[in-house]
């Protein structure tokens, strides 16, 4: 059986993670402006990984009996302004996202509910890999500057990402 505590955070954190994937989606369609289509490509394989979190929080609540509540979504932003400026909200959200998982964590351990202690140490190994990830980019973004030719080819290497 799982807290009432435990269910509300759950619950709330899954309905973010679809929000995440809707923030993601919506920067997939800000690089398509753009004409970035490999950074397109790699915003919107992040936006999938995204309802992968969501189905995941989904599934442990399910297997442990909890009510799954979806909440209304916020709208995401819809520009940016540049493609530095993308990747580095992206980077600062993930952070954020971090500290969520961080919080869950400390209050599955004050309840003392083991179960979804276990569970929630996937996503915090998984929050070292987002930041990290998007630190990267925001890093590349950097060196190249103004230099077209550069975002030219940063794109073609984020369009290499497989999606999912
Ligand atoms: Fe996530
Ligand atoms: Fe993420």
């Amino acid at each position: 059986m799982i807290g009432k505590k435990v269910t509300d955070a759950l619950n709330l954190q899954m309905n973010r993670e679809f929000f995440n994937a809707r923030l993601y989606l919506s920067m997939a369609t800000y690089f398509e402006s753009l004409n970035m289509q490999g950074a397109a490509g790699w915003m919107a394989a992040q936006a999938q990984e995204e309802t992968g979190h969501a189905m995941r929080l989904y599934n442990h609540l399910r297997e442990r009996g909890a009510r799954i509540l979806l909440g209304a979504l916020e709208a995401p932003p819809t520009q940016w302004d540049s493609p530095l400026a993308a990747f580095e909200a992206a980077y600062e959200h993930e952070c954020k996202v971090s500290r969520q998982f961080d919080e869950h964590m400390a209050l599955a351990q004050a309840e003392k509910d083991h179960a979804t202690v276990i569970f929630l140490q996937w996503f915090i190994n998984e929050q070292v890999e987002e930041e990290a990830s998007v630190d990267e980019i925001v890093q590349k973004i950097k060196m190249i500057g103004d230099h077209k030719g550069g975002l030219f080819m940063l794109d073609r290497m984020l369009g290499e990402r497989k999606s999912g």
